[in-house]
């Protein structure tokens, strides 16, 4: 599967539906706040270089279900799924988009690294605060009725990521999304992509760093069964490393 890697204040429809053409299949939408903390979060979280989608938490549903329709006038053959990234403080906040029946997965963000958002205890927090972790796993895998993905970075200094995984690896969790970043260097890391394979039966979407046809392979190599890009796609055109 190829997928587009949300990216907050960016991944619209309009944005997005150009990949429905360029191989992509599933578009994940967002990141997007989901109740008061995490939507203040957003508002620290914007800078010159770094946007957010401020939207309401009271209006996050129809402002989703507009950018799936928007794609789907667009390319009305287009047989792929729609995921959203979602930031909240609490479990119960995932409840706002548990109507949207146009949503196909739910990806839990345990990956952004802003000081904001870590404060508002979402993204990254989450692999820190594992009690936080389970509840959020327990509430969504149980009351969303959506497939469920989990959105988590490697090499988060204190962070044992194996085991997240083990966690992870309790719950009826359909994708786990790996960032295999190292700090430093402009390349995965895919040692820790392939220890992470090598400890989970769940789907691997493997991100970071892919640009080119070798990147995608790579991952694969590496233990992903699915590979993912975010940053590559600023430029429109990803249909060489998808198609
Ligand atoms: C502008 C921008 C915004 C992003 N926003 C989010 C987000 O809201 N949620 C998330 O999980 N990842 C977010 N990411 C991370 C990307 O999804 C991806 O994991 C990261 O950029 C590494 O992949 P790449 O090398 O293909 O860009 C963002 C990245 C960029 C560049």
């Amino acid at each position: 599967m190829n997928v587009l890697s949300a990216m907050a204040g960016i991944n619209d429809g309009e944005f997005c539906k150009k990949f429905t053409n360029q191989g992509v299949d599933l578009i994940t939408l967002g990141g997007f706040n989901l109740d008061l903390e995490t939507f203040k979060a957003g508002l620290e979280n914007m800078t010159k270089d770094r946007k957010e989608f401020i939207t309401c938490p009271h209006h996050i549903s129809e402002d989703i279900t507009e950018f799936i329709d928007v794609i789907k006038e667009y390319n009305s053959s287009w047989k792929g799924k729609f995921s959203v990234n979602l930031r909240a403080s609490s479990p119960k906040s995932f409840s706002v988009l548990y109507g949207n029946d146009d949503i196909d997965v739910f990806e839990i963000n345990a990956h952004c690294r802003q000081p904001s958002m870590i404060k508002a205890n979402t993204g990254q927090a989450l692999l820190q605060d594992t009690t936080l972790l389970q509840e959020i796993l327990e509430e969504v895998t149980t009351n969303s009725g959506k497939e469920v993905g989990v959105k988590i970075r490697a090499n988060v200094e204190g962070v044992d990521i194996l085991k997240i995984v083990e966690i992870i690896n309790t719950y009826n969790i359909q994708y786990l999304h790996v960032d295999a970043m190292k700090p430093g260097i402009m390349e995965a890391d895919y040692d820790i992509l392939n220890k992470i394979a090598s400890n989970t039966d769940i789907h691997i979407i493997g991100n970071n760093c892919v640009t080119t046809r070798e990147d995608y392979e790579k991952m694969i190599e590496n233990g992903a069964s699915s590979v993912s890009v975010a940053r590559a796609a600023l430029n429109g055109d990803i249909s060489h490393i998808f198609l």
